[in-house]
């Protein structure tokens, strides 16, 4: 019996896989620590779920070999080289940060070696700085966040004050929803960005929301900033003045009990809510309580399909670097999320949209669901990328 061994960082845990196995080294690349550490726990969790429900239907084992970026850019790059070069991956999943991803793509492209991106929304690495190395089976930042723009001018929402994250995501979803807002006829009054895992205190950022004149706030923040900002946005007493809007990282079921309370009632937009309607998520939600004992996020699910699409792809026989870019390329496959594919025009995630509120349930918060919004393709933005060969 062969086996796939879960090593570095100081530990290796074994899961049993089909004799004759084609081994094939995976680097994942997360922020083990920082503000953005417990999204990597959820999303190597699902990459491990899906290795121990599908690693049987392939020919493939898989070892899996783990560096933490600290969400700090040249910490990453450093880490990524090691993979590379020293432990000589073939594939390498992961990445959280856009600010990381923007870091290693040059690398990544230049070495050949697949990177399929679980998390990062950066959209430059699926528009003008694509790489056919390059896969995403996450979100981009403009596509979770341009649908909200009309969405809100509907709800007769037409002024609205936004906030972020003073990084590449906070920028890029701020201007993706700003885009199709103001050409549905809004109004940007105010935009703030504040400084990346720097800011404790968004009082005087909150003041400046509240004398702007909006209608509504619109914001991405995600992992501990959020919870800070939630709660702050609550305590300043804004929620009953100023409707809170955003990307649904806002309020992610992996930590929307932390903010509690004040998480009720916002609105946001998402990939993936894990109360979707479907026996894919139903089987999905079960079996990663089981072996987590939490319900599962987008997180999760992110890890979850990349692990999926990297089985997907050995399935076709493709075990070394050049074979599996190609084949990742052109997964597809009905998951937790709904039907998913990979425009080969950018090797972005197509994928639709859902707008949820966070309300009280039985068991704490959860996620109602308000809207399905269709699948559409990213822009391509001057990405110019060979065509899938076979
Ligand atoms: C990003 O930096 O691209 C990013 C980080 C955390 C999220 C979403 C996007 O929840």
């Amino acid at each position: 019996m062969k086996t796939t061994v879960l090593a570095a960082l100081g530990f290796a845990t074994a899961l049993s896989m089909p004799a004759n196995a084609e081994e094939i080294k995976v680097g994942l690349l997360l922020p083990y620590s920082g503000v953005y550490a417990a999204l990597s726990n959820d999303i190597e969790a699902g990459f491990e779920l899906a290795i121990e429900e599908y690693g049987s239907e392939t020919d493939a084992s898989f070892v899996l070999l783990r560096e933490d970026t600290e969400v700090k850019p040249p910490v990453a790059l450093a880490k990524a080289k090691k993979l590379i070069l020293q432990d000589k991956v073939d594939v390498m999943a992961g990445i959280v940060s856009s600010g990381v991803l923007g870091a290693v793509r040059d690398l990544i492209d230049g070495a050949g070696v697949p990177l399929i991106v679980a998390n990062a929304g950066n959209d430059e690495a699926t528009g003008a700085h694509c790489s056919p190395f390059i896969t995403r089976m996450s979100f981009s930042n403009g596509q979770v966040n341009r649908p909200m723009g009309p969405w809100m001018v509907e709800q007769g929402l037409t002024k609205v004050f936004t906030l972020a994250p003073d990084y590449a995501a906070g920028r890029q979803m701020i201007d993706g929803f700003t885009q199709t807002f103001t050409a549905a006829g809004g109004e940007i009054v105010g935009q703030e960005y504040t400084p990346f895992q720097k800011t404790q205190d968004f009082g005087p950022f909150l003041a400046k929301a509240k004398a702007s004149g909006a209608d509504a706030v619109y914001v991405f923040y995600a992992g501990g900033e959020a919870i800070s900002f939630v709660k702050q946005y609550d305590s300043f007493g804004l929620k009953a003045d100023l409707p809170l809007f955003g990307s649904g990282f806002l309020t992610s079921p992996l930590y929307v009990n932390a903010e509690g309370p004040a998480a009720e009632g916002v609105i946001t937009a998402l990939h993936y809510v894990p109360t979707l309607d479907s026996p894919e998520n139903a089987a999905f939600v079960t079996a990663f309580e089981a072996k987590t004992g939490r319900t599962p996020s987008e997180y999760a699910v992110q890890g979850f399909d990349a692990a999926r699409a990297l089985i997907e792809a050995t399935k076709t026989g493709a075990m070394d670097r050049d074979s599996l870019a190609n084949a990742l390329r052109q997964v597809h496959f009905d998951g937790p999320r709904g039907t998913l594919s990979i425009d080969p025009a950018t090797n972005n995630i197509v994928q639709p949209i859902y707008v949820y509120e966070t309300v009280a349930g039985d068991a704490g918060l959860t996620q109602k669901v308000l809207a399905t919004l269709p699948a559409t393709l990213d822009p391509v933005n001057g990405c110019a990328m060979a065509p899938v060969s076979n």
